[in-house]
């Protein structure tokens, strides 16, 4: 892993770049298209359009998420504040525009005089800009921000001496599958003292007829996030993808509690990939499958604290019982 400390406009502000080097982008789309079935990486889906146009899937009529943790973050900011019990540091996992944490982070500093925030995203963009806003808003705040991969966040990070607070928001939990959810809790645990707590943000398993619209929206915005991937890979690796050939298709997976999305060609189709002197073949209806968002009951959010090192300390939702933000502690 190459790491490149930088210093970025003022000292309040520090990014590492954590990334390893090289072209692990290239080696994963050639493992993922000569999978069977073929696959793709979701991290993958958040370079700087990625990223745009995930912001705009949160202001989607369809979309529900990001509103209904916003509601509980809105009402439960300064008792969760209170709960935390004046942390040193605060880390995220996946922090994006930090929007919904800076209700926290903004709690927490109107009951202490001074605090650092550690968001990791693997978006370097996404991390300066919501920095740079955190910072013009919050003149006690300090950002050690990382650039990564956040399922490396025990390589990354080393127990603090004052307390540590986690945030894994916004249902991301729910992209990863349940053993690798597990053992990414008990990654975030390595990096707590035993009292520590993680808030996790979690969708609940609803009717299909309820989840598949989300992932289906009118506008097409998450088929143009999807269908992203592809544009991706024409522009870093030199590859042959007419986006057009391809459609997005969303449905939720019952036995697994999941959405699956894919992106499934509508033709026999053959695609030269440049840069990693490939052609991968597609027939009539192939998919790659880009991403799961498995969907929880509490029993589930149970289990996974259980596994991860944690007891469930409060639980809150949103009016519409659609969303659940989980305050767990280091046991
Ligand atoms: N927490 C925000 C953003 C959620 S979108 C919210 O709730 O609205 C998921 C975020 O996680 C994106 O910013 C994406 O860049 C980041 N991400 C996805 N996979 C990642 C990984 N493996 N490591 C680090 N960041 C990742
Ligand atoms: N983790 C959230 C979810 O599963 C956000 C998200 C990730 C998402 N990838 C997405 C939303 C793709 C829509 C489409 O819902």
């Amino acid at each position: 892993m190459s790491e490149r400390p930088r210093l970025a406009s003022r000292e309040r502000f520090l990014m590492r770049d954590a990334l390893p080097g090289g072209l692990p982008f290239g080696e994963d789309i050639r493992l993922g298209l000569t999978s069977r079935p073929k696959s793709i990486p979701p991290r993958y889906f958040y370079d700087p359009l990625g990223s745009a146009l995930f912001t705009a899937i949160c202001e989607l009529p369809e979309y529900t998420i990001t509103r209904a943790e916003t509601e509980i973050l809105r009402g439960s900011a300064a008792a969760m504040a209170r709960m935390f019990a004046a942390p040193a540091r605060v880390v995220e996992l996946g922090s994006g525009d930090s929007r919904k944490s800076s209700l926290l982070l903004e709690a927490l500093l109107e009951r202490q005089p001074a605090l650092t925030y550690v968001p990791i995203d693997v978006d370097a963009g996404v991390l300066e800009s919501s920095a740079r806003e955190l910072l013009a808003s919050n003149p006690s705040l300090t950002i050690e921000a990382v650039c990564a991969d956040f399922r490396d966040i025990a390589e990354l990070l080393t127990p603090a001496s004052g307390r540590t607070v986690a945030l894994f928001l916004g249902s991301t939990i729910g992209n990863l599958d349940p053993p690798a959810a597990a053992s990414l809790l008990r990654n975030i645990r390595r990096i707590l003292a035993r009292g520590d707590v993680l808030l996790l943000g979690a969708d609940l398993r609803k009717p299909k007829e309820i989840l598949e619209p989300a992932y289906n929206d009118a506008l097409g915005v998450t088929a143009a996030f999807n269908l992203n991937l592809l544009t991706r890979i024409n522009r870093e690796l030199g590859g042959h993808f007419d986006v057009a050939k391809f459609a997005h298709r969303a449905f939720f997976n019952e036995e697994a509690s999941r959405i699956e999305m894919h992106l499934a060609s509508r033709e026999r189709q053959s695609i030269s990939i440049d840069a990693l002197r490939l052609d991968v073949h597609f027939e009539a209806g192939e998919t790659i499958h880009t991403e799961n968002s498995y969907k929880y009951t509490d029993g589930d959010i149970d289990t996974l604290a259980r596994e991860g090192g944690f007891d469930v300390q409060q639980r809150w939702r949103d009016a519409g019982m659609s969303f659940t933000d989980v305050l767990m502690v280091a046991r």
